[in-house]
Parts: C-alpha cells; sequence; structure tokens
C-alpha cells in the first residue's frame, strides 16, 4: 500500500528490546544533536528481552578471563561461531554492562556489595549477572524504558509493525514503510524517511507451536530484510530451551521457562522413574551445553514413552527459592505445580533463532544502510548453538557498535524508489497450521521427509485463494510464511547434525562438507 504520511528520523529502529534501546540510547549519547525514531509493534516492553530470566554473561570475576568465555562461546557453537566476533563479545561485553548499569539496570548483589554471578549451561565460570532472582530481563527492560524517556532526541511510535525497506535508485536504504494502529494522525501505513534502518526486531519462535517466546516473535525483521534484498545466514540453528514447563499435552503459544540457572544452583533433570540422566552423557552433566541437553532430554522421552521429563530442585527448599528464582516459583505455582515439595515437568520448545540477517562486525547488513541487532541479526557469535546468556550481552555490545557506526557515517536520506513490487498477504488463520506444521517436521528433530512435508504444506498455504485484508495479523502471518519457508530450506540444505540442527537422517558432524554456513537470499520472483 502506497503511504498516507511520511516523518523523518535520522535513524529509525524497529524494534524496543535491549538491541533497540541502546541504539537509541547510545546514537543520542554520541551525537549531541542525533535524534532517533523506535518503532515497535505492541508496546515498548512488550519483547522477548523482559521475559530473559537466566542473565547476561561477562567477564567480571578476576579469577575469569574473556580467553575462557570465548572458549565456551566457539564449544558451544560447534565450529561456526566466528571467532572475531565472538571476541568483540567477550572484550567488550563488561564494559558495555557496565554502561548498562549507568542507564539504571540493578543487578543482585552479595553482602559485600559485590554483583552475584552464576552459571549456565556451557559456562565453566560463574560469569552470569542477574537481578531480582530470575527476572533478569524485566529489570534490564526497565531501565532502558526509563533512560529512554527521559532523553527528548529518543521518539517512540508504538503498535507499528515495519513492512517494507525503503531503498533509493542506487539501492541505499532511505526509510521504511509502517503501518500503524490504533488513533490518531498516524494511522494507517505511512512512511519514515531515515538515513539508515537498524532492525532490532527480536526472533521468530512464534513459528513454532510450542515456544518460550512472546506472541509478537514472528520473525517480522528478517521476512522484512528478507523482501528488501538482505542476506540471512544459519536459520535452520533454532535453539530448543530443554527445560521449558510442561503445560499438558498440545499446549501452544507462549511456554514458561525455567531457567538454566537453576540448573547452574545445583537442580538436575531425571525422568519419570526418578533415575538422573545427564550424568555420563557430557563432563558438564546437567549443565552441559543446551544442545547436548535437549538431545538427552528427547532420547530418554523416546526411550520411555513419555512426553517429558522434571526437574528436580526441591532440595534448595522454600527459602532459596523464593529468594534466588521468585519468578518460576510463582509460575509453577500457578500452575499447581510446587517446586519446593514437587518435581517441576519440563521439555523442549523453541527458545531462540541463532541465525538471521547477516552482518558484519558494525551490525551492517548486505544492505547499504540496513543494520541489524539481536535476535534478528546473525552476528556470528552463535554459530550453531548459542551459548545461554550470550544473547542479552550480544544485543548491547552490537548495539553500541551501530552506534557508532551510524555516527561514522550519517547520511541524509536519497528519495525512495518505487520497485513496483506489492506483497501478497496470507490469511491469518494460517498461522497455526504453519506452527503444527513447523513443529511436527521442522523442531528438535528434522529428515528430509519431514521437510519436505513441511515445505509441501508451506507452499500450500502461500496460494490459499481469499483476499485478505492488510493487517497486523495478516502481516505477521505472511511473515512467519516468509521465515518457516527459508528455515526449511535451510534445514534440508545441511545435510548433518550440527549444534542444534538435528537431521535424523544424517545424525554426523561432517566438518569435512559442512564447516560452512548457508546464506539465503529472495530471488526477484520472490523464490
Ligand atoms: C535461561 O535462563 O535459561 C535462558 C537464558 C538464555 O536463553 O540465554
Amino acid at each position: 500500500p502506497s503511504p498516507g504520511w511520511t516523518v523523518t528520523a535520522d535513524v529509525v529502529v524497529v524494534g524496543s528490546g535491549i538491541a533497540g534501546l541502546t541504539v537509541a540510547l547510545r546514537y543520542t549519547e554520541l551525537s549531541p544533536e542525533g535524534r532517533v525514531l523506535v518503532v515497535t509493534k505492541d508496546v515498548l516492553s512488550a519483547g522477548s528481552t523482559q521475559w530473559a530470566q537466566g542473565g547476561i554473561a561477562a567477564v567480571l570475576d578476576p579469577e575469569d578471563t574473556p580467553a575462557e568465555h570465548l572458549k565456551d562461546t566457539l564449544l558451544a557453537g560447534a565450529g561456526l561461531c566466528d571467532e572475531e566476533a565472538v571476541r568483540v563479545l567477550v572484550t567488550e561485553g563488561p564494559d558495555a554492562l557496565k554502561r548498562l548499569m549507568e542507564h539504571g539496570a540493578r543487578f543482585d548483589r552479595d553482602a559485600d556489595g559485590e554483583l552475584q554471578l552464576t552459571r549456565e549451561g556451557g559456562h565453566r565460570r560463574n560469569r552470569i549477572v542477574h537481578a531480582g532472582g530470575d527476572a533478569t530481563g524485566a529489570e534490564v527492560q526497565r531501565a532502558l524504558i526509563e533512560a529512554a524517556a527521559h532523553e527528548p532526541r529518543i521518539e517512540v511510535i508504538e503498535h507499528a509493525l515495519a513492512l517494507d525497506l525503503l531503498k533509493d535508485a542506487a539501492g541505499h536504504t532511505c526509510g521504511v514503510t509502517l503501518h500503524v494502529m490504533g488513533e490518531g494522525a498516524r494511522d494507517g501505513v505511512g512512511a519514515v524517511r531515515a538515513g539508515a534502518v537498524v532492525l532490532a526486531s527480536g526472533g521468530m519462535g512464534q513459528v513454532y507451536a510450542a515456544t518460550t517466546n512472546p506472541i509478537v516473535s514472528t520473525g517480522d525483521g528478517v521476512a522484512l530484510a528478507l523482501r528488501a534484498g538482505a542476506a540471512i545466514r544459519d536459520l535452520e540453528f533454532v535453539q530448543f530451551h530443554p527445560t521449558v514447563l510442561w503445560l499438558g499435552e498440545g499446549s501452544t503459544g507462549q511456554q514458561p521457562l525455567v531457567s538454566e540457572a537453576v540448573r547452574g544452583e545445583g537442580a538436575v533433570l531425571v525422568d519419570a522413574a526418578g533415575e538422573r540422566f545427564m550424568a555420563g552423557v557430557h563432563e558438564l552433566a546437567d549443565l552441559a551445553p543446551r544442545d547436548v541437553v535437549a538431545k538427552a532430554i528427547m532420547r530418554r522421552m523416546a526411550e520411555t514413552g513419555a512426553d517429558h521429563v522434571y526437574l528436580d530442585a526441591r532440595h534448595f527448599g522454600a527459602r532459596k527459592w523464593q529468594a534466588r528464582f521468585p519468578t518460576i516459583l510463582a509460575v509453577c505455582r500457578d500452575h499447581g505445580i510446587d517446586p519446593v515439595t514437587e518435581l517441576i515437568p519440563v521439555a523442549p520448545a523453541a527458545h531462540y533463532a541463532s541465525g538471521g540477517v547477516r552482518t558484519d562486525l558494525k551490525g551492517r547488513s548486505t544492505v547499504p544502510g540496513l543494520y541489524a541487532c539481536g535476535e534478528v541479526a546473525c552476528t556470528g557469535v552463535h554459530g550453531a548453538n548459542r551459548l545461554a546468556s550470550n544473547s542479552l550481552l550480544e544485543g548491547l555490545v552490537f548495539a553500541e557498535r551501530i552506534a557508532s557506526d551510524l555516527i561514522a557515517v550519517r547520511r541524509s536520506p536519497g528519495t525512495p524508489h518505487d520497485d513496483g513490487h506489492e506483497n501478497s498477504l496470507i490469511d491469518p488463520r494460517a498461522r497455526g497450521r504453519i506452527q503444527a506444521f513447523m513443529s511436527r517436521g521442522a523442531g528438535v528433530l528434522r529428515s528430509r521427509e519431514s521437510l519436505a512435508t513441511v515445505h509441501r504444506a508451506l507452499a500450500d498455504a502461500r496460494w490459499t485463494p481469499i483476499a485478505v485484508e492488510p493487517c497486523t495479523e495478516s502481516w505477521e502471518a505472511t511473515n512467519l510464511h516468509t521465515v518457516a519457508t527459508a528455515l526449511t530450506v535451510a534445514a534440508g540444505l545441511r545435510e548433518e547434525t550440527r549444534g542444534s540442527h538435528w537431521r535424523e537422517d544424517h545424525p554426523d558432524r561432517r566438518d569435512d562438507q559442512w564447516l560452512r554456513h548457508i546464506d539465503l537470499t529472495l530471488t526477484e520472483k520472490g523464490e
């Protein structure tokens, strides 16, 4: 649709989690005149950041070193991390975290006022800072929203779904079109003209039936980037969190997370017979990297015919549960489980997209003027499997780098060039079908056959001959369909098992052939 109104900004940031708000804050800090427009699909706090429990990984313990954090990250990434990007992450992380604290984020401290550091899967040191016990993301989001509210040069439009990138005749980014819901002069489809666009729109967990991601995580950024011609990398590496509260068969939508930090503090996994099964699977046992734990759980479920296993943290006692994990305790109790006296039923669910819009060390995508940051990006730090609590850190570190680059290459917006392309939208009802097919055939377990079935189903969903109203729901269904298709293609191409990509028909890791990435772009025909 043609834009009914236009606004301008130096930079437009799409998304308002840790990545988006850090870009905005850092840009205005570094540029005394700079103005940023943040657009977000729901309200400022609705994204994934606020749901993060475990924390932020950073080298703060004098006994720890960036080299050790790098080693743990590379090991989890199963040969596909970009070592330079990881080096940036682990060396710049601690200072970026300190600036987050200067913005008002308060993390848990011990009686001497020192930051409390915990451990999660794949980390060989205690290096995870946390807030409110297990409510780290909520505190980070609160602090960033408050800091942004105090900066008049950060303008916000809520309930605004970014549709498509605007490019000038030379192919440089010059803004983005938006669909704004609600009342007021900016209702409907409009355009923001800007010298650069930063995608910080989060992940795509809603492509699956069961996920820890909120309902807004519909892959909008990756779909927009694909339509704009940007390269997408590593989409097959979707991380399934091993311990998501199991709410009963067929339960769909956002599922409550039971943080790895619960195992970091000594909880263990057991099967229905009460038997521990992680010892002997990995030297870190219950604290192995999460792909190892998720696979061990899936195996044990298959062996015992169960659809979940259990976490045993009864030995924490009521006081520790209340002090250290108040959010998880309350959520479990809301669902009728008391972790102080009972085992917690858990099963793996989709949690994090390690791949996304391919970027360089400055956060630049392959389209000039288009940046990506946070879960929507593929900076190379996660490789085939993200290390726990590296994602909020990645959002912080690369957001700061993007802000610096935006200032270094500051540019006024060019004139949008109309390429005549019209998007065809999908019926919102396709959302549930896409999720069901993806969970069945492109989830934790995949094979050539299961992926081909999903691919055929997605092709059918595309051409359902229904006139569709352009609304958020139809855009979301369209974006989910786009990313589901790309993910299925990538998962079909990678004929091996590596990190979080598990092919039943190719159970081995094939370093001879597959120590390389799968990059995808959309052809002119939209394929
Ligand atoms: C968790 O707390 O287990 C999640 C942390 C993460 O996904 O990084």
